[in-house]
């Protein structure tokens, strides 16, 4: 028999390391990475009229309205690769209404990741965080500073990565966050993500490593 391939999602406050994250983990386990955060900047790159839109509440710290974002996220869980690999699921849903449009779409996690950081330190890494247009990895001017003069040149900075702005989106994050926790109950695994990356990335592997022994046991008992 085929294996299913795995479903995860993972989910945080503004700059908890969930992009940070996902890069390692696709990397070990080969998922493909729908951040709907990264879906809403390629859509106002683009200059289209919901790319206008979503500027417009991103900029606010706001949820971008569902009929923007739940197509966008559907369409790309509907993808090949994403079908055939499995795909780890970035800040969404971030909404009862938005995990409720996934559940009737059939989309359905192994495991629900909470990184959970104290407010002073997601400040902190906002602040310092800086992204590399070339080759999309993100930095920190004092985590994880760039490689090479050439590279520290060419960074660029979020347009919502102020102090103010992630006061703003903090609020919003809490006022949504029971909320889709309640859907996710009894696959959420909480991680503490006030340490280093790579501790971090350790409790989420060891988290995913028991989930694949433990269905390859289930499968074997069959
Ligand atoms: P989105 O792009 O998803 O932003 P966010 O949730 O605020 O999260 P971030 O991308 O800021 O942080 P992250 O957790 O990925 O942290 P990172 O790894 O970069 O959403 C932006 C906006 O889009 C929202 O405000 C909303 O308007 C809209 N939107 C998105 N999804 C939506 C949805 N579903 N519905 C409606 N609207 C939606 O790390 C941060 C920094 O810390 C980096 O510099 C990194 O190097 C550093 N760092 C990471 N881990 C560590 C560590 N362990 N130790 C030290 N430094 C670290």
């Amino acid at each position: 028999t085929v294996e299913e391939p795995l479903h995860v999602m993972i989910s945080g406050a503004p700059a908890s390391g969930k992009g940070t994250q996902c890069h390692l983990i696709t990397n070990k386990y080969g998922l493909v990475h729908v951040a709907a955060g990264d879906l809403l900047r390629a859509e106002i790159e683009t200059g289209s009229e919901n790319g206008k839109r979503a500027k417009e509440y991103m900029e606010k710290g706001q949820l971008v309205p569902d009929e923007i974002v739940v197509m966008m996220v559907k369409d790309r869980l509907l993808k090949p690769d994403s079908v055939e690999n499995g795909w780890l699921l970035d800040g969404y849903p971030r909404s009862l209404s938005q995990a409720t449009a996934l559940k009737e779409l059939g989309f359905k996690p192994d495991i629900f990741i909470l990184l959970e950081v104290s407010e002073d330190i997601l400040v902190e890494r906002v602040v310092g965080r800086r992204l590399d247009p070339v080759t999309g990895k993100i930095y920190h001017l004092k985590y994880s500073p760039p490689e090479t003069k050439e590279i520290a040149d060419r960074l660029t900075q979020r347009f919502d990565d102020t102090e103010e702005k992630v006061k703003l989106r903090l609020n919003t994050h809490h006022q949504n966050v029971e909320a889709v926790l309640s859907m996710y109950k009894d696959i959420t695994i909480k991680i503490n993500g006030n340490s280093s990356q790579k501790e971090v990335f350790a409790q989420i592997d060891g988290a995913l490593t028991t989930l694949l022994e433990q269905r390859k046991a289930s499968s074997e008992s069959m």
